[in-house]
């Protein structure tokens, strides 16, 4: 691909000033050399302001999403978009949020540009595990294992019942549950259907993925051997 092509599809700038750019000598190589419009590259040679390339196509973003953020991007108010570097709203393909976390929920969100891999996340079949993190509103019951592991509950509005989840208590108003599946909201109204309601909902992990490094608002690009053992195997 051509370099003006390539920092475009990056989000770096349209291709006209992206061109500019090159020609004022903003790319370089990490040897200190000029990289001019028609030369030949190594992605990972290259250098924009000093600082490493962003990755090609195929790029997975590891998130910690603070509450109050919408992964919409057309939402109004305050988006995850926001907390990203401004060149990533413009990359093309564009970099997508990996399944959703509501507003009000803080934790493991990520985003890529590859289709296929967000396929594999997100698939019921990949039956990968989300660990959620939940403080409730009132004491657990004491059924509510029982309840979320026999595969049986439906949801308001809902016709198939939910796959069996994994609860552990933590204290009489804190619990982890398990979900190998993304419904919508569905934490909160499981916990709503046992009469319940949730007041706090962190997602810490994701298949053997966690935040270990990351503060809310932080992010990482996860490199795709790290995805491959730490989701797939
Ligand atoms: N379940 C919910 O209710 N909300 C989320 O954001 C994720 C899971």
């Amino acid at each position: 691909m051509k370099l003006v092509k390539l920092l475009a599809n990056l989000g770096y700038g349209s291709r006209k000033d992206v061109a500019r750019l090159i020609r004022n000598g903003w790319l370089t190589r990490r040897d200190g050399s000029t990289v001019g419009l028609d030369d030949d590259f190594l992605h990972e040679d290259l250098l924009v302001d000093d600082e490493p390339i962003d990755p090609p196509q195929g790029v997975l973003i590891l998130f910690n999403k603070p509450i109050g953020y919408t992964c919409s991007t057309k939402d109004p108010g305050r988006v995850v978009y926001d907390l990203l570097p401004e060149r990533f709203r413009y990359r093309n393909p564009v970099l997508s949020t990996v399944g959703r976390l509501d507003r009000d929920t803080s934790g493991l969100l990520m985003l890529t540009d590859d289709g296929h891999l967000l396929h594999r996340i997100i698939s019921p079949k990949a039956e990968l595990p989300k660990i959620y993190e939940v403080e409730l509103a009132e004491d657990l019951r004491g059924d509510e294992a029982a309840l979320f592991a026999a595969g049986t509950l439906l949801l308001e509005s809902e016709t198939t019942p939910l796959a069996p989840a994994v609860m552990e208590t933590i204290d009489t108003r804190q619990a982890r549950l398990i979900l190998i599946e993304g419904r919508y909201h569905q934490v909160r109204r499981m916990f709503a259907a046992t009469g319940n309601r949730v007041l706090s909902l962190h997602r810490s992990r994701t298949g053997r993925l966690d935040l270990e490094g990351l503060e809310p608002g932080q992010w990482r690009i996860v490199p795709r051997d790290e995805a491959e053992s730490k989701l797939f195997t």
